[in-house]
């Protein structure tokens, strides 16, 4: 079954990035001039997603407002004749039909999933975190969306981050089926170094198919005393098979402030509009340090 909605869990604080998260939520924080959950939602567009969900929180309404149509801003830039505008203001809301739900109480990744069960039905569908944006060819959720077409299974999208990162990821065991592809066998959520089964992370792509819900209705509480979907997918993998795809691009950390400033700097770089002055000014500054 073709996969046609995804889900955007985007209800935690945000505290890495206090004080500016205080009154904005981080996911409205801008890489340049766009959100980095729009940067989210224009790769599930891409990849041919059609349903959006978003789960939200108490003081996310910002993020519900991004999303609806900017009325008052849309008819002034259409009377001045603002196209180019226009077009950036509109972009993803005119292509994607995009639907919230509010995380009552901050429980967990494997719980905001879950609030997603009733926009699901009975369909595979994708969750993608707002955390990792990933730039590549091909939109990284479809590549994902293309294996699942293939084996008909959840299909987690994986990259190495090295030994000395793996407790703060969801980290894979599995073994090889053929290309980019691999097989699970165990999963482990923020593991100690000595406690890794490899350095292979999940990054904040999954195709899951509909059989989650029931798997994260029994998950007890896991790492941190929160409900992880880690754990609720190693409870999935007992009874059907899931594979690990190590997807092809690069994946920005934007949850921490070095990720963020890398993917501003790289963004800012393949931007025509940008590119040469801010090129010219980085080169300026990097002869003086
Ligand atoms: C979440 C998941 C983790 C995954 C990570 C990717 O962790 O629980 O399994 O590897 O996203 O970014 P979080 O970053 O929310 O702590």
């Amino acid at each position: 079954m073709k996969v046609k909605k995804a889900v955007i869990p985007a209800a935690g604080f945000g505290t890495r990035f206090l004080p500016a998260t205080k009154a904005v939520p981080k996911e409205m924080l801008p890489i340049i001039d766009k959100p980095t959950i729009q940067y989210i939602a224009e790769e599930a567009v891409n990849a041919g997603i059609e349903e959006l969900l978003i789960i939200v929180s108490r003081g996310k309404d910002a993020i519900i407002n991004h999303f609806d149509k900017a009325f008052e801003i849309e008819t002034i830039l259409e009377r001045d004749g603002k196209e180019e505008m226009l077009n950036a203001v509109r972009e993803v809301s005119d292509k994607l039909n995009v639907c919230f739900v509010r995380q009552q109480e901050q429980k967990g990744l494997g719980h905001a999933v879950l609030c997603a069960k009733t926009f699901v039905e009975n369909e595979p569908f994708a969750v993608m975190l707002g955390d990792d944006v990933v730039v590549s060819e091909k939109p990284c959720i479809g590549q994902l969306m293309e294996q699942h077409d293939k084996y008909g299974a959840s299909v987690l999208g994986v990259q190495k981050v090295g030994m000395e990162h793996v407790s703060k990821y969801g980290i894979v065991d599995c073994e090889h089926v053929e290309g980019r592809m691999y097989k699970l066998k165990g999963m482990v959520e923020k593991p100690k170094m000595e406690d890794a089964p490899s350095d292979v992370a999940v990054l904040g792509r999954y195709v899951i198919t509909p059989g989650i819900f029931e798997c994260l209705e029994r998950t007890p509480k896991g790492a941190g005393g929160e409900i992880q979907l880690t754990d609720a997918l190693v409870l999935l993998s007992e009874k059907e098979d899931i594979y690990a795809y190590d997807f092809e691009g690069k994946r920005y950390d934007i949850g921490n402030k070095q990720g963020f400033l890398q993917a501003t700097v790289d963004f800012a770089l393949s931007r025509p509009d940008l590119k040469d002055d801010f090129a010219k000014y980085l080169k300026g500054i990097l002869n003086k340090i």
